[in-house]
């Protein structure tokens, strides 16, 4: 759907390097969803974007802008202009992809800390939703402690009401029917409301 410049944006960003995974369906049900209330919804693969790892410069603490000239570039105004946040990341050895931990850093860019005064360039007053998903049938519990990082990670950037969840024996072809994604879908359309 095309936003006229009044409708809500969701942006989601799949932090999988595969376009078409479970990651991505993840995003592709939460946007349907999405949609319904009332936002427009823009899916970012990570995977086909050229995201180089933050080098600690600290250039950004001077100059309020990251140095690197990448694809984070655009990212960065989409993030500031979103009014709600999406994450799907799928685990990969016990953590996220090093696809979405590349990403993650390069956030610092919008983290200023003068006179020992922090305060962050996250634009909009957004919602967040993280989800991960994983192979192992015990996930949802395991990778609790992951999940609990992602979300301290968007409280220190000021998003504090935040839906998750962990997606569990994730394929694509059965994600529509995982009683987990239908308990996030609950979460998520609890926090639209
Ligand atoms: C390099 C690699 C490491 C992985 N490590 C784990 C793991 O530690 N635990 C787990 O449950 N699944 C693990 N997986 C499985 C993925 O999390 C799972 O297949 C996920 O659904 C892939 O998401 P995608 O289809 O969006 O890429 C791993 C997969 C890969 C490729």
């Amino acid at each position: 759907m095309l936003n006229d410049g009044t409708m809500k944006k969701m942006l989601m960003i799949n932090g999988s390097p595969r376009n078409n995974g479970s990651s991505s369906e993840i995003l592709n049900v939460i946007s349907e969803k999405g949609v319904q209330k009332g936002f427009s919804c823009e899916k970012v693969n990570l995977g086909g974007l050229r995201i180089s790892h933050c080098t600690g410069c600290k250039y950004c603490k001077k100059n309020g802008k990251c140095a690197i000239d990448d694809d984070m570039t655009f990212l960065y105004n989409k993030i500031q202009d979103a009014d709600a946040i999406a994450f799907s990341v799928p685990v990969y050895f016990g953590a996220e992809t090093g696809l979405f931990k590349n990403f993650l850093d390069r956030l610092y860019a919008l983290v200023d800390n003068k006179d020992g005064v922090r305060t962050v360039r996250f634009g909009k007053e957004k919602k967040g939703i993280v989800v991960l998903n994983c192979n192992a049938p015990d996930g949802n519990m395991t990778y609790h402690g992951l999940m609990t990082r992602f979300v301290i990670v968007l409280r220190s950037f000021g998003v504090n009401d935040v839906s998750s969840g962990i997606i569990p024996k994730a394929a694509p072809e059965t994600i529509r029917d995982s009683q987990f994604m239908a308990e996030l879908l609950d979460a998520f359309e609890f926090q639209m409301s």
